[in-house]
């Protein structure tokens, strides 16, 4: 009975066969899929307006640099050097990293986190599936100020009942069917699942992109009354560098920030995508297209249309107050008024939030991957057993979002994993690349199969600036915002007990994971699958 019971465990071990990215082109995709999202086209515009354009530009290029290029490879090397030992997320590469006990929780970090993202991150990419089908069907037709495109996003999201939309039904069911699909892509797995969307769905993304962008382009001064809210102003406004904001740090904060969330780096996504490498496949020229790719969507396409587009039509001061608004105001405001004064305007209103959908789902399936790969590797649970967890735990985490909107509860999870988490994320693990597994280790790991010669320079980088640069920020950060945020100054009395709620359920997944590696790991020992 015992040797039956061990027979059958080395069974599954032997089976327990991990995909691999089907080619190269598919992995460059499917990686630019997971950095190309909503921060892209949504975010980085708002970010810029916010930050003054031109002086935004300065630090945002010197974090991709510094911060954002390092860390990339740092990422798809540990990636591609756990999956070596089968493991696609943070705690096991952690554990193989660091002979250390307790080094795989720190790295439940790199599972959980990306999970509370895509709790959000479903929700929002769901707004962008409804749009699109109320361009199509000229659901906003006729709502032509600001503030009646701001009802009606109120109302949808049911904040307020208006006229348009008189309870939260609608987006909840928008809600559902995103997820739904969500689930579909992940059951399917890495190579017909993520890969497949990827190659339809990037193509598709850049061929919008660039029609919308022509279109733009091609708009002169809409308004002959005001000459200067016209496009090349609107170009000028985020090429032309500008160095007086330079001493303020908030800008650099945002910047940094921005890169972050832009190239998908300190989460836990990139590593998991870069354990379906084989051993000796290359990083570092894969991991700079990706990275190509994403800077292109973001500060062409992504700066190109909802910026100059809103000065074009606005002007510029009107355009930085709907900026100050928030990280949506920009898209889901400002634009469907200005696709209503073009011809075709329904095409394009469709182009814009269809763009803006497949971005969103090529990213939130990849917040979702860590979370199925520690199920497989670390649990072996099956494909399908485990996209059906994680999609229930998404679908109970996205209502709370859905219903307690209101309360912040959106932003609470924001700040914390979307913001703060994942500096703290990445200045782990860069520590633990550079100084524990050792520099030498590392930058062998970078450079194996390379099919480009690094600088060496960017050895020191790694080692010190990265690490230097991200204590800073972290510090910084921390006293700027953390402190406030933490002790809820200013927040409406009534949303206490909702932000409350959003630690609870951010500490209740950290928790679970603890307890899940544990249980992990008490079975890779009785396998005998430890070193
Ligand atoms: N990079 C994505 C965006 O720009 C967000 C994301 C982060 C996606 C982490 C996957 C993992 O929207």
């Amino acid at each position: 009975m015992e040797q039956a019971v061990d027979k059958h465990k080395q069974h599954q071990f032997h089976h327990h066969t991990r995909e691999f990215w089907s080619s190269r082109i598919a992995l460059i995709l499917a990686m630019a899929g997971n950095a190309i999202g909503l921060g892209n086209f949504l975010r980085f515009p708002v970010k810029a307006a916010q930050n003054g354009g031109g002086a935004f530009m300065i630090p945002y290029f010197i974090a991709l640099v510094f911060l954002g290029i390092p860390l990339l490879w740092v990422e798809w090397a540990m990636g591609r050097f756990g999956g070596r030992y089968r493991h696609g997320t943070t705690p096991g590469i952690f554990y193989r990293m660091w002979n250390n006990r307790f080094i795989k929780y720190v790295g439940a970090i790199g599972v959980v986190m990306p999970v509370i993202i895509c709790i959000y991150y479903n929700y929002i990419e769901s707004w962008t599936l409804s749009y699109s089908f109320f361009s199509l069907f000229n659901k906003y037709t006729g709502v032509t100020t600001r503030e009646g495109m701001g009802t009606f996003l109120a109302s949808y999201q049911g904040r307020v009942p208006s006229e348009y939309f008189s309870n939260i039904w609608t987006a909840y069911a928008f809600f559902v069917l995103t997820l739904a699909i969500n689930v579909y892509v992940l059951r399917k797995g890495v190579v017909k699942g993520i890969e497949v969307l990827a190659k339809w769905g990037l193509p598709l993304l850049f061929f919008f992109g660039v029609i919308l962008v022509i279109r733009v382009f091609t708009l002169g001064t809409p308004d002959p009354a005001y000459p200067d809210r016209n496009i090349l102003n609107g170009l000028a406004y985020m090429w032309n560098p500008d160095f007086s904001r330079l001493k303020d740090s908030s800008c650099w904060l945002a910047a940094a920030g921005q890169i972050f969330f832009t190239l998908s780096v300190g989460f836990g996504a990139i590593q998991t995508y870069a354990s379906y490498l084989k051993e000796k496949d290359d990083v570092a020229l894969s991991g700079l297209s990706a990275c190509s790719l994403n800077e292109f969507a973001e500060v062409i396409l992504g700066g190109s249309i909802a910026i100059p587009v809103a000065i074009a039509f606005f002007g510029l001061s009107e355009t930085q107050a709907i900026a100050k608004g928030g990280a949506f105001d920009l898209g889901f405001q400002a634009l469907p008024i200005v696709f209503q004064k073009l011809h075709f305007g329904s095409i394009f209103g469709f182009l814009w939030f269809f763009l803006l959908f497949i971005a969103g789902i090529t990213s939130s399936v990849a917040l979702s991957q860590p979370a199925m790969a520690f199920l497989q590797d670390e649990l072996r649970m099956p494909l399908k057993k485990a996209a059906n967890l994680v999609g229930a735990v998404l679908f109970i985490g996205g209502t709370m979002v859905v219903f307690f909107l209101r309360y912040g509860f959106l932003d609470e999870l924001d700040f914390w994993a979307g913001t703060v988490g994942l500096v703290a994320f990445a200045f782990i693990e860069t520590v633990l690349f550079a100084w524990i597994f050792g520099m030498d280790k590392g930058w062998h790991e970078i450079n194996l199969g390379a099919d480009i010669n690094l600088s060496r320079i960017f050895y020191y980088i790694i080692k010190y600036v990265t690490p230097l640069y991200l204590l800073v920020l972290l510090v910084t950060w921390f006293c700027q915002d953390g402190i406030a945020v933490l002790f809820m100054k200013g927040v409406p009395q009534e949303n206490v007990p909702y932000l409350w709620g959003a630690r609870a359920l951010m500490a209740a997944l950290l928790i679970t994971g603890f307890v899940l590696i544990k249980l992990a790991w008490k079975q890779h020992r009785e396998a005998g699958r430890l070193p």
